[in-house]
């Protein structure tokens, strides 16, 4: 039965009550996580989000109702006990924070009764993800979830007192509002008051923090929460939270400073570790060409190589097609996996044609010298052996070559560097590698639309010096963005955003966009632009991947506290959901029904 808590107060957190409080009365209310008998005493931890404290109910010392009462505890059970604390009798537990002492019980209160959960309340669970997604409530208590959203809450802290501190202004932005710059698929809200109007979720607050400089707040930052429809991944959810600034009068360098001292002071207070500054920078182009990413990871080596100008001559077609077509054939150098079996390196092959490889070659060098590989037959010995200097191979070695366009042979040998790391164990799983990646192109082509696209966004400025290649050579532009990248995964990124028309209507020109087009979507901020803008900046994390990596999880959804699965779905709650009819018809909204019944 469930009691009420009235004329009882909670003095501490489980594991607040330390050796300090030898022999004082504490009040203290949690979870039974379970319980002991042994004759006339029963032991019970309980449990809070600060951790266990373990609870002695001694039949001699209690009344025998209180005693009855302790003997029918089951696990999470929500219950209040007082009693003093006093040293442990049974030894100490040096896994516990309070390990040396226990609350011997003189009274206790059963505030609720639970039934047993599905699966038990235990760190490091082996339980199926979608059971605790289902039960998300008391996966959450859990306490290596605890700890996670705890950081988080932490962190957010630690930015807002930073942020502050550094004269930022939190402000917040609409959630209801128009399509936002971000590339991904809108999530839209229908109006009723408007039939056959959407608002779109924000992709992130971009427009709207840009307006805000052009108020004069000068410097912003929000912690907001931005949608976006897209394929979901381990590292992506369709809502996910930016820690979102923006800064006037301020170029690259003043934003990268302010950063990498707000991610010093976070990972320094939340988690003990010292990020040494400044942090090393590098430009996409060298990302590219040393490790096939735009978001390396540099806890290890295994840099690519490239080999086209030493096998341009070859008669190896594969080679040879690949250069005449304007690409190039790069490797990367396997240390030591010379001996990999043949089924294995068949694997990689598979591997590499998953990321749209037609092949991959490969050449293992023997202990002898010589080679085994499944190109020799078309190369001469000395192409060969001037293929395995390149590379820097050496006996032992197992040497990998992807040859096609540029974009795919980064994309193969940078999955293939980041798979055979994780599969040899390469990197160290304690360390933290920074990098600023630096100088984005300005736009990527899009085969699939044949016209260019903003790699980050419209308003982004084009480096000064590459301006008057916009027109003539729209590739090579390059621009002020960057991205902060932490052991291979993307935390954040931004730009200098362009302040002056001129570029502004230049850039929507190489984009492809007539001007009433642009209009059409931004027309509030180009207008905005014509009363004096100041030149601005800015920068968005990844809140989620922030914490994830911080954590040391592999998984978004471990450091969200009510995340979706991948097709977008709420296993708990059970959204998205049908609506009634009614709602529809205010609404103004018909759902069409696909051919196959399903809508
Ligand atoms: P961008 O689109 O790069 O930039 O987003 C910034 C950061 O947000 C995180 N992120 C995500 N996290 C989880 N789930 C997702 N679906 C998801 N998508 C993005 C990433 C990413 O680095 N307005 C610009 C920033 C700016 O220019 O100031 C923007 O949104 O960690
Ligand atoms: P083939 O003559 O087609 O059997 O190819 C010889 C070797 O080249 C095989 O090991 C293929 O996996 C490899 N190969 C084929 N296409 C490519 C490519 N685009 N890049 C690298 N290796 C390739």
């Amino acid at each position: 039965m469930a009691e009420s808590m009235q004329g009882l107060k909670r003095s501490h957190r489980c594991a607040e009550v330390s050796k300090g409080n030898l022999g004082e009365q504490v009040t203290v209310m949690g979870w039974v996580q379970k319980t002991r008998n042994k004759g006339g005493l029963i032991f019970a931890d309980l449990r809070d989000r600060s951790g266990l404290l373990q609870i002695t109910f001694n039949s001699e010392k209690i009344s025998e109702e209180t005693f009855n009462q302790a003997y029918k505890l089951r696990s999470e059970f929500v219950i209040a006990v007082t009693g003093t604390v006093v040293e442990r009798e049974g030894g100490v537990n040096p896994n516990l924070l309070t390990g040396e002492i226990e609350i011997a019980a003189e009274t206790l209160r059963v505030l609720s009764e639970a039934e047993t959960p599905p699966f038990p309340i235990e760190a490091n669970s082996r339980t199926k993800e979608e059971l605790r997604l289902k039960y998300r409530y008391l996966d959450l208590r859990r306490p290596d979830l605890q700890a996670n959203i705890m950081l988080r809450s932490k962190v957010c802290m630690l930015v807002r007192t930073f942020l502050a501190e550094e004269g930022f202004l939190e402000i917040e932005t609409p959630m209801l509002t128009k399509s936002t710059p971000e590339g991904a698929r809108d999530y839209l809200v229908p109006s009723r008051v408007h039939p056959g109007s959407f608002y779109a979720l924000p992709q992130s607050p971009q427009i709207f923090k840009q307006l805000l400089m052009c108020s004069g707040y000068d410097r912003y930052f929000q912690i907001a929460r931005c949608f976006r429809d897209e394929d979901l991944r381990a590292d992506r959810q369709p809502e996910f939270t930016q820690i979102d600034m923006e800064l006037s009068f301020v170029d690259v360098d003043d934003v990268i400073d302010v950063n990498e001292r707000l991610l010093a002071k976070i990972f320094r207070e939340a988690t003990g570790v010292e990020i040494s500054l400044p942090i090393q920078r590098m430009t996409w182009q060298e990302a590219m060409d040393r490790f096939g990413s735009d978001k390396p990871d540099l806890r290890f080596g295994m840099e690519l190589h490239n080999v086209t100008d030493v096998v341009k001559d070859s008669a190896f077609v594969v080679f040879k097609g690949a250069i005449e077509a304007g690409g190039s054939v790069r490797g990367i150098n396997v240390k030591g996996q010379g001996g990999m079996p043949r089924k294995k390196i068949d694997a990689l092959v598979e591997f590499a044609k998953g990321y749209g490889a037609k092949g991959l070659a490969y050449i293992a060098i023997n202990e002898d010298g010589t080679y085994k590989s499944s190109f020799a037959k078309f190369m001469k010995p000395e192409e060969m052996d001037a293929l395995a200097t390149a590379m820097e191979g050496e006996p032992g070695d197992l040497l990998l070559f992807a040859a096609d366009k540029n974009k795919l042979v980064y994309d193969v040998l940078g999955a293939l560097r980041l798979e055979l790391a994780s599969q040899l164990e390469l990197f160290d799983k304690d360390e933290y590698r920074f990098v600023w990646i630096t100088e984005f192109p300005l736009l990527e082509w899009s085969e699939e639309q044949g016209r260019y696209l903003a790699m980050h966004h419209p308003f982004t400025m084009p480096m000064e010096e590459d301006l008057p290649y916009l027109e003539t050579e729209p590739g090579r532009v390059r621009a002020k963005a960057y991205d902060i990248v932490l052991n291979g995964t993307e935390l954040g990124g931004g730009s200098v955003r362009i302040h002056q028309d001129d570029v502004q209507e230049r850039m929507f020109a190489a984009l492809g966009f007539t001007k009433d087009a642009a209009y059409e979507q931004f027309g509030f901020l180009l207008n905005a632009f014509k009363y004096g803008v100041p030149p601005h900046a800015g920068l968005a994390y990844g809140l989620d991947r922030l914490i994830m990596l911080m954590a040391k999880e592999n998984s978004i959804r471990d450091v969200i506290a009510f995340p979706k699965v991948k097709d977008a779905s709420c296993l708990m709650s059970e959204a998205p959901n049908r609506v009634d009819e009614k709602q529809l018809e205010e609404l103004a909204i018909a759902v069409m029904t696909a051919p196959d019944g399903q809508e």
